[in-house]
């Protein structure tokens, strides 16, 4: 397993581009399949997750090509509408094939993702939307088979706001008879990336961004070369990376609507930010002031794919904070690593009291998670002396270039292979 070695303690200066978003990429290659025609996606960085999803695509028969960050896809031949086992165990999100391989061939067979480190991730909202816009679902012995060749546009009401369930069912709705309407529809900024892309290949789906959305089924479709949104938590965790080592850092290709719930937390910590056009220029103050309280919230509250890296900044801060995880049930397992770094954190169910130290100190700490993973290294960066993050596989899931985009912005990071 590969690690990261940081010896902490630099201020970090200059600028860092943002490329596409992980959790808009994904989606948006499982909707290529709704189309027949050659689709060319840019700005699609090298992440672990989507070479698997681009694993998938080759294994269903699309032809996948790869230019740099460009990748240019022919759908046009699907040989089969069982979505591979052993990318489903690796990575849960190709779920999202569901409901695109059934709006294309009218049937998809998956095995059960199963939970993974920040939850039991049960996928119940988007069978039952399956269901209602007429897809017949036989759920036994671990694998979902599902038909469903004549599907009806439907009134779905979400039980809770899931991102997942809401881009499933907008993909099978694709190709039902008639509008389906979502409501109570997730409105992070990767649905509207979904929305646009379909909209770009020949689809006719409206409110996304809103609690409710209007797709328009079996609309022809055709190809389209389309450029991803910019991945707001990658910018997150690279402002974070500002803050938390007091220095002054650029970072490029931002949509600022969809960072104001991160800005306004890092604003809170005393952090001085400036945005021009796609760029935020953020500055740190030698030490972060505490924020009285944050809770992770669906779109547009405060994301909790950044509750991990706000944690560390907070655990070096002049006060207590309080941060309280409401969306995922296991999302605080980078916590007694930050302890370990001399943190002062203690958690209460949901609820994380941190109480800032003067500084932590370097120590050898594993990565549970993606997002767990980015937080140590950020405590990395501020710690005294030298840290070592373990199981750094976790955060190339969602991180292209981690470790030399921080060194270019003056870290001292160093990227070891463990020898097998
Ligand atoms: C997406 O996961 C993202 N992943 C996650 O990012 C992100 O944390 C999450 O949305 C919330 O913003 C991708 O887009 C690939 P949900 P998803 O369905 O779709 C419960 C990262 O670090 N739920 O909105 O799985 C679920 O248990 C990853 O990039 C049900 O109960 O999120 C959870 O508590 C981590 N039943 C909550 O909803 C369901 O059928 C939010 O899940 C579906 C979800």
């Amino acid at each position: 397993m590969a690690k990261y070695i940081i010896t902490g303690g630099k201020r970090l200066e200059g600028t860092v581009r943002v490329t596409g978003a992980k959790n808009s990429i994904l989606p948006i290659l499982a909707a290529t399949l709704l189309t027949t025609k050659e689709v060319v996606i840019n700005d699609c960085p090298g992440l672990v997750d989507i070479e698997k999803v681009l694993g998938i695509l080759r294994a269903v028969g699309c032809k996948v090509k790869q230019e740099g960050s460009t990748l240019i896809i022919d759908p046009s031949t699907i040989t089969t509408c069982i979505i591979p086992d052993k990318y489903v165990k690796e990575i849960r999100s190709s779920i999202i094939f569901l409901g695109a391989m059934i709006a294309r061939t009218g049937k998809a067979r998956v095995t059960y993702p199963g939970g993974c480190e920040i939850g039991q991730r049960p996928i119940n909202l988007h069978l039952s939307g399956l269901k209602k816009l007429g897809t017949d679902i036989n759920d036994s012995h671990g694998y979902i088979e599902c038909e469903g060749s004549n599907l009806i546009g439907a009134d779905i009401h979400l039980d809770y706001p899931s991102v997942g369930a809401t881009e499933n069912i907008i993909l099978a709705a694709t190709a039902a008879h008639g509008y389906t309407i979502i409501r109570n529809a997730a409105k992070e900024p990767e649905i509207s990336d979904l929305q646009a892309f379909i909209n770009a290949i020949g689809g006719r789906v409206s409110g996304a961004g809103t609690s409710t959305i209007v797709v328009e089924g079996r609309r022809p479709m055709y190809g389209t070369e389309y450029t991803i949104i910019p991945d707001r938590i990658v910018a997150g965790t690279y402002l974070t990376a500002g803050v938390i080592t007091g220095g002054e850092v650029l970072v490029e290709n931002v949509i600022l609507d969809h960072i104001q719930p991160i800005i306004a937390k890092l604003r809170e910590s005393g952090a001085i930010i400036k945005a021009s056009g796609t760029s935020i220029h953020i500055k740190g103050r030698e030490r972060p002031l505490p924020i009285y309280h944050t809770t992770t919230l669906p779109y547009p509250g405060f994301p909790t794919d950044m509750q991990a890296q706000l944690m560390s900044l907070l655990s070096v801060s002049s006060g207590t904070s309080v941060l309280v995880e409401t969306i995922f049930e296991n999302r605080f397992k980078h916590v007694p690593e930050l302890i370990r770094m001399g943190a002062n954190i203690r958690i209460d169910g949901k609820t994380a009291v941190i109480q800032g130290v003067e500084r932590l100190k370097g120590a050898r700490v594993s990565s549970w998670d993606l997002r767990g993973g980015a937080a140590l290294v950020l405590a990395g960066l501020r710690a005294e002396g030298q840290t070592v993050v373990e199981n750094i596989h976790h955060i190339d899931r969602g991180y292209e270039c981690l470790q030399s985009s921080l060194k270019k912005l003056g870290a001292d990071i160093d990227r070891v292979e463990d020898q097998q």
